[in-house]
């Protein structure tokens, strides 16, 4: 008899049970069922970045990075309100950072990296969250679930959407100086003159009125859930967290405000 012979006597000997069992086409004989390999660990920090409270922390670190870019920009901003050579001096400043330590620009190439490593960084985690959330919770939300989950933080993704898209156009209009926004006098390094030349339109102004009304909510919830996010949330600390978030808001969003406004009725000209 061969190794692949069974005596009759003895029942048909099914393959090893690799899983559960299925019929397959021919009848009597069982197959094993197809097991998939359990998926392998991605090496640290990447493991981390796979659970939820991974890309909360990297929400809250790289949304950090762009509240400490949103401040530095606005105080560089108000220097709209003081001259012409002010806010152009200042512009030239940055190109020239570390100069002669490194080539001209070196140094803002690599801040610049940094900004849109964390604008990638913060948008993949939203996205990445929302897919985990909606596979953990396929069926929509009731209303009662609603009314616990606040404004500004239901509408995170839109405002984030808004946002975006204010980015491209606001880089577009100062720092491309694409034509088809009406930039016909947009010169290089002349940054009060494009300023004001652009949101003199008051199409423009509004759309940057709209990018900065858009941004209020998310840099309120932001800088409210950034703690909690780094588990950072006693309730003792509440009160504190919830000032953080509305003074931060402000000090960014007011000023913010103001520019468009200031050109567009001619207070600053
Ligand atoms: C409404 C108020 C704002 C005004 C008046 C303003 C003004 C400017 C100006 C004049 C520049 C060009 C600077 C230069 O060429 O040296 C610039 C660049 C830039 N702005 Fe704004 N900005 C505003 C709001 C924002 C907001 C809310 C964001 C982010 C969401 C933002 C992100 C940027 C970025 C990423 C650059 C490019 C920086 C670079 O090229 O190094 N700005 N902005």
């Amino acid at each position: 008899m061969t190794a692949t012979q069974q005596a009759p006597d003895q029942p048909i000997r099914s393959l090893p049970a690799a899983g559960p069992a299925v019929k397959g086409l021919t009848p009597n004989i069982d197959v094993p069922a197809v097991q998939k390999r359990p998926r392998r660990p991605a090496p640290w920090p990447l493991d981390l970045y796979q659970t939820a409270v991974g890309k909360k922390w990297v929400m809250a670190v790289s949304g950090a990075g762009l509240m400490l870019f949103l401040f530095a920009h606005m105080i560089g901003n108000l220097k709209l309100f003081l001259s012409a050579a002010e806010l152009d001096e200042y512009s030239a400043a940055l190109r020239e950072l570390l100069y002669p330590i490194l080539p001209n620009t070196v140094f803002l190439w690599i801040m610049r990296a940094g900004l849109i490593a964390f604008f990638a960084i913060h948008m993949h985690a939203a996205y990445s969250l929302t897919v985990m959330n909606h596979r953990a919770r396929p069926t929509k939300y009731s209303k009662r679930d609603y009314i616990a989950a606040n404004w500004a933080n239901r509408t995170m993704r839109y405002s984030g959407v808004i946002i975006f898209a204010f980015l491209l156009i606001h880089l577009a209009n100062l720092t491309w100086g694409w034509q088809f926004l009406d930039n016909d006098q947009w010169v290089f390094g002349q940054v009060y003159n494009n300023v004001t030349t652009s949101l003199s339109q008051w199409w423009l102004a509004g759309i940057y009125i709209i990018g900065q009304l858009a941004l209020a909510p998310h840099l309120f919830h932001g800088s409210w859930s950034l703690f909690q996010s780094l588990g950072i949330n006693s309730p003792r600390l509440n009160p504190l967290r919830k000032g953080f978030a509305y003074a931060f808001t402000a000090i960014i969003v007011i000023p913010n405000l103001s520019f468009p406004i200031a050109v567009v009725t001619g207070a600053v000209r």
